[in-house]
C-alpha cells in the first residue's frame, strides 16, 4: 500500500511533498518520512506514525530544497517504527529510496549483502533492494539506472520506488510494477505520486507510469524507459478531477462526506446511461461487448472486501435477470486454486481504487488464459480499469475515507443497469417488469436523500449499542450482502467484532452466541423473504437477542418488534441493497465516532491495498 509523493522543479519541494503526503495517507499511516538534497547533501526525515507527526518532528528545521521524496507507510516487513520508516539510506549513505509493494526475494539477497559485509538499520525488504542496487552499482562501475535495471531483473514481487543520489541532485529515478505511479508535468517542475491527489492542484496533465517502466525526471525533463533501456514515448493525458472533491467540504470526516455525497454520485453514475424518459440504458462497455457479456456461459466475479459484497449482489441479480451462471471468487482465492476458466467466461472485476494487488493478479492470470475482462472501477485511469478489455467507471470521484461507501453504492449501481441491459437483450425479463425497475432505479438518489434526511435515529441506535463486545448482521436474498457489509463496516470503523450471516443459515450455528446483550441487526426490508425474515426475528427476541431492524417505511408489524428500527423507503427488492446499505453505513460511522475513533484512518488499515 503506502503513499508515495515525489517533486523536483524550481519551487521549495517539502511543502508541496508533505502536502501530498496528507492527501495520501489513506494509503497507509504507519510512519512518514521524507528525503531532500541540501548543498549535495542527503537529509532524511522519518517519524513513526501519521503526516502531522513528522511535520511537528520537522518545525524550525531547514528544510529548503528544489528535490524531495515523501512516503507514508502501511507496513509489510517490519513493524511501523522511527527505523523502518522510509526512505532508506544506502550503506554509503550517497542513495535514498522509498518504496511501495513487497521484495518477495528479499531474504537470499539480504543474506548475499549480509556475507559482503552490508548492514541493515531496518528490518524493511527495501532497504535489502536499495543496498543491492548500491552494490551492483559498486561491482559493475555503472551508472545508477544502469544499477537499478540490472537489479529489477533480479527481483521478485511489487514495486513502485523513488531514487535519488546526492551526487545528482537534480534527478529522480522512479520504477514501477504492480504499484501505482503517476507522474504530474508542470512548469519546469515533476511530480510523482501513488495518486493523482497531490497533483491536481499543480497540474492537469499526467503520466500513468507502467509496470516495468523506469522514469528519469528533471525539472523540465521526462524520459520513460523499459527494462531494456528502451526509449518509451510518454502518453499525456487530462486530469479529469477537481480539487474539491479531495477535500472535506465542511463535513468532519471524508466518511460522513463520502456517505452524504451518495444521492449525487448514485445520481452521476445514472446519468446519462439510464435514460428515464426512453426506457432505454446506454453504457458504451455494454453496449459494444452485448454479444460477448449475454452468451457468456459463466460470469465469475472477482473482488475483495467491500467489492465482493457488491459482487455478491451482483451474483443474485444476474442470475435472476439474465439467467447467466454467476460464481463470485475472493480475488485472492481466485489467483492460487488454478480455477478452470473456458473460452466464453466473462470475468467481471469489481474494485474501487483499481490497485488491488489480490485483484490485479487474479485479472492477468485469468486474461493469459484467454478470459474477457469486465472492469467496474471507481479509479480512472488505474491499473485495473486499464488492464480490462471493457469496462464501467462508477464515477463516484475519488474515495479518501478508508471504509468504502459511495463506491459501492456506485458498484451497485452500475451493476443494476448492466443486469437490466442485458436482460433487456437476452429478453430474459418481461416488458413491465424492465420498465418497472428502471423506474425504481431512477428513484434511488431521491430516496438516499430521504434516508439521509432523518439520521438522528441511528446516532440514538449507535449511542445505546456502542459498548456492545459483538455484533450479528442478518438479511436474506438481496439483502445478505447487505448484512456482510454492515457486518465489515461495523468491523473496520468501530473494531468490535461483527459476523455477517444469511438470516435462516443463523440457527445452523450462530444462534448459540445470542444472549441478551448481542445485538442483532436485521435487514428486514419488505421483500419475499419478509414473513420468513420476521420469523427469525422472533427467533432471536426468544433467545433475549437486541433487535436492531432495518425496515421499509410503514411496516407496522416490525416497530411491535423492537424499539430500534432504521427505516428506508420502499422501493423493489432487486434495487433494495442501494437503500438498505445506507444506515448501515451511518451506524458504523457513529459508533465509530461515539468510541472516539479516527473513521477516516481506522488502525492496521489502508484504502488501497497493493501488496498481496
Ligand atoms: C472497504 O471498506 C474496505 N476497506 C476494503 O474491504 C475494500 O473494499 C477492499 O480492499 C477492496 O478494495 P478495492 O475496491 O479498491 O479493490
Ligand atoms: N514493504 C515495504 C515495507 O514494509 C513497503 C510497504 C509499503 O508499501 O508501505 O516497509
Amino acid at each position: 500500500m503506502c503513499g508515495i509523493v515525489g517533486y523536483i522543479g524550481k519551487s521549495e519541494a517539502y511543502p508541496i511533498v508533505i502536502k501530498g503526503l496528507r492527501r495520501l495517507e489513506y494509503r497507509g499511516y504507519d510512519s512518514t518520512g521524507v528525503a531532500i538534497i541540501q548543498d549535495g547533501k542527503l537529509q532524511v526525515h522519518k517519524k513513526k506514525g501519521k503526516v502531522a507527526e513528522l511535520e511537528e518532528a520537522v518545525l524550525g528545521k531547514n528544510m529548503h530544497s528544489h528535490i524531495a521524496i515523501g512516503h507514508t507507510r502501511w507496513a509489510t516487513h517490519g513493524e511501523p517504527s522511527d527505523r523502518n520508516a522510509h526512505p532508506h539510506l544506502s550503506n554509503n549513505g550517497r542513495l535514498a529510496m522509498l518504496h511501495n509493494g513487497i521484495i518477495e526475494n528479499y531474504a537470499p539477497i539480504k543474506k548475499e549483502l549480509v556475507l559482503k559485509g552490508y548492514t541493515f538499520k531496518s528490518d524493511t525488504d527495501t532497504e535489502v533492494l536499495l543496498n543491492f542496487i548500491q552494490d551492483i552499482q559498486d561491482n559493475n562501475k555503472c551508472d545508477l539506472e544502469e544499477a537499478l535495471r540490472i537489479a529489477l531483473k533480479r527481483i521478485v514481487g511489487a514495486y513502485c520506488i523513488l531514487l535519488i543520489d546526492q551526487d545528482d541532485p537534480e534527478t529522480i529515478i522512479a520504477a514501477r510494477k504492480g504499484s501505482p505511479l503517476v507522474i504530474g508535468i508542470g512548469k519546469d517542475a515533476h511530480y510523482l505520486a501513488s495518486d493523482a491527489s497531490p497533483i491536481i492542484e499543480y497540474t492537469k496533465e499526467v503520466v500513468y507510469v507502467n509496470d516495468y517502466e523506469i522514469a528519469i525526471v528533471r525539472k523540465d525533463e521526462l524520459i520513460l524507459k523499459n527494462l531494456g533501456n528502451e526509449k518509451q514515448t510518454p502518453f499525456i493525458q487530462k486530469l479529469d478531477m477537481e480539487l474539491a472533491a479531495i477535500e472535506k467540504g465542511g463535513y468532519e470526516h471524508f466518511m460522513l462526506k463520502e456517505i452524504f455525497e451518495q444521492p449525487d454520485t448514485i445520481y452521476d453514475c445514472l446519468r446519462g446511461r439510464l435514460l428515464h424518459e426512453q426506457l432505454e440504458i446506454v453504457m458504451a462497455g455494454v453496449d459494444n461487448n452485448i454479444e460477448a457479456l449475454t452468451k457468456a456461459s459463466r460470469i465469475i466475479i472477482v473482488a475483495c472486501g467491500t467489492s465482493w459484497h457488491a459482487g455478491l449482489y451482483a451474483e443474485y441479480l444476474i442470475e435472476e435477470l439474465c439467467r447467466i451462471p454467476v460464481e463470485v471468487e475472493y480475488a485472492s482465492e481466485f489467483r492460487y486454486r488454478n480455477p478452470v476458466i473456458h473460452a466464453g467466461d466473462v470475468i467481471i472485476a469489481i474494485s474501487q481504487s483499481g490497485e488491488t494487488a489480490d485483484t490485479l493478479v487474479a485479472l492477468e492470470s485469468a486474461k493469459e488464459k484467454g478470459a474477457f475482462i469486465f472492469g467496474i472501477v471507481n479509479a480512472v485511469g488505474s491499473s485495473i480499469a486499464r488492464l480490462s478489455n471493457a469496462g464501467a467507471y462508477t464515477h463516484a470521484g475519488p474515495e479518501i475515507g478508508v471504509a468504502s461507501t459511495k463506491a459501492f453504492t456506485g458498484q451497485l449501481t452500475v451493476l443494476a443497469m448492466m443486469a437490466l441491459k442485458m436482460a433487456k437483450f437476452k429478453a430474459s425479463i418481461t416488458e413491465e417488469r424492465y420498465v418497472h425497475l428502471v423506474n425504481e432505479l431512477a428513484s434511488v438518489p431521491e430516496k438516499v436523500k430521504e434516508i439521509l434526511n432523518n439520521t438522528s435515529v441511528i446516532e440514538k441506535i449507535a449511542l445505546k449499542f456502542k459498548d456492545a463486545k459483538d455484533f450479528l448482521y442478518l438479511g436474506r436474498g438481496y439483502n445478505f450482502p447487505i448484512a456482510l457489509e454492515g457486518a465489515l463496516k461495523l468491523k473496520e470503523i468501530t473494531y468490535i467484532h461483527a459476523e455477517g450471516y444469511p438470516a435462516a443459515e443463523m440457527k445452523h450455528g450462530p444462534i448459540a452466541l445470542v444472549d441478551e446483550t448481542l445485538p442483532v441487526v436485521f435487514v428486514a426490508t419488505k421483500d419475499m423473504y419478509y414473513d420468513k425474515v420476521v420469523s427469525n426475528i422472533q427467533e432471536i427476541k426468544a433467545r433475549k437477542g437486541q433487535i436492531i431492524a432495518v425496515a421499509s417505511v410503514g411496516d407496522l408489524v416490525l416497530p411491535t418488534m423492537s424499539d430500534n428500527i432504521m427505516f428506508v423507503p420502499e422501493i423493489d427488492e432487486v434495487i433494495a441493497p442501494l437503500l438498505s446499505v445506507i444506515p448501515m453505513q451511518l451506524l458504523s460511522y457513529y459508533v465509530g465516532i461515539a468510541k472516539g475513533i479516527d473513521v477516516d484512518k481506522p488502525r492496521n488499515l489502508a484504502k488501497s491495498v497493493t501488496v498481496e
